[in-house]
């Protein structure tokens, strides 16, 4: 009997960048197999490959061996089942934050949806991200937290099967990135999709995760170790601070990226916990002050 295809399947793949000194290779055989409805975050030091290796399952990078596999279909160009939240926000400049993620709608709705079906839709999604207020500005008057926030607006709109989300709540607030994680694990709970996030942060991972792939250093990085989170879910971030298994692995990746893939300049794993405390700690007396302030 055949097996069933997976869902996501990169296989093999190395991907070669045409520089002025011949070619670079960025990522060297990443293997990675994704099952439907599963959040697994990419975690790894600057420059290994992340962005990259989102950038071949959005479509638009090709990889240069192997490739990726989406439902048993290869995956050789963009499509609006796989959105894309980016890095570097991406928002059409002469465009409005409600006309940036109107074209998203469209493209996906536009057959199905009535005229008023997709206005509430998108003012929805907006509202998700707390930016209804400012839905008629364009992206040279807003700030780049709340391009960001129109960017995951426009890629929740599309209800896509695969959300490729690049360091999304990277330049927001303490405040703000907490509201749009909750509302993050809610909205993948009910429409079990598939997400693949790229992130910096050790706690956002382990809140979000089923899975953390951690990747080995580049050049020719790779896929170094995976780690299961196996907590219950709903996650609820202020009961897990003191759950000695979320600390657990929390730790566990720390020591990955400041012991096994230690940088020149990074710090020891035990001095990076100290300096995560102190940052925690700054961000949760900064929370409450903006609270009170509110
Ligand atoms: N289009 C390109 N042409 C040439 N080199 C590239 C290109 N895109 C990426 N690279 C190189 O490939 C490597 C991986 O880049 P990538 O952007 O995937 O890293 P990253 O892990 O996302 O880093 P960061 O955390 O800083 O965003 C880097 O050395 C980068 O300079
Ligand atoms: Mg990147």
């Amino acid at each position: 009997m055949t097996q069933p295809p997976k869902h996501l399947e990169l296989t093999q793949v190395d991907i070669d960048f045409p520089t002025p000194n011949g070619p670079f290779k960025a990522l060297q055989d990443v293997n990675l197999t994704i099952n439907k409805g599963e959040f697994v975050s990419l975690i790894g030091h600057s420059g290994c490959g992340k962005s990259t290796v989102l950038n071949i399952v959005a479509g638009l990078y090709q990889a240069t061996k192997g490739g990726c596999l989406l439902d048993g279909k290869e995956v050789n160009a963009p499509g609006p089942e796989r959105a894309v939240v980016f890095q570097n926000h991406s928002l059409l400049p002469w465009l409005t934050a409600y006309e940036n993620v109107e074209l998203a709608v469209k493209q996906v709705f536009g057959k199905t949806k009535s005229k008023s079906e997709m206005r509430e839709w998108i003012e929805h999604n907006l509202s998700l991200v707390h930016m209804d207020h400012a839905m008629d500005k364009r992206p040279d008057e807003i700030s780049g937290g709340m391009k960001q926030r129109v960017g995951i607006a426009r890629a929740l709109a599309m209800e896509p099967t695969v959300m490729l989300m690049d360091e999304p709540f990277g330049a927001l607030d303490a405040l703000t990135r907490a509201h749009l994680q909750d509302s993050l694990m809610e909205i993948q709970k009910d429409l079990n999709n598939t997400v693949i996030m790229i992130t910096h942060d050790v706690d956002e991972a382990v809140l979000l995760s089923d899975r953390i792939v951690m990747m080995t250093n580049g050049p020719a990085a790779s896929v170094g170790e995976i780690l299961n989170i196996d907590l219950p879910r709903p996650r609820d971030r202020l009961a897990l601070a003191d759950d000695p298994t979320y600390n657990h692995y929390r730790h566990e990746v720390l020591k990955f990226l400041y012991e096994k893939q230690r940088t020149p300049d990074s710090p020891k794993t035990e001095d990076k916990e100290k300096n995560e405390d102190v940052a925690q700690d700054v961000q949760v007396i900064k929370s409450k002050s903006e609270e009170k302030a509110a």
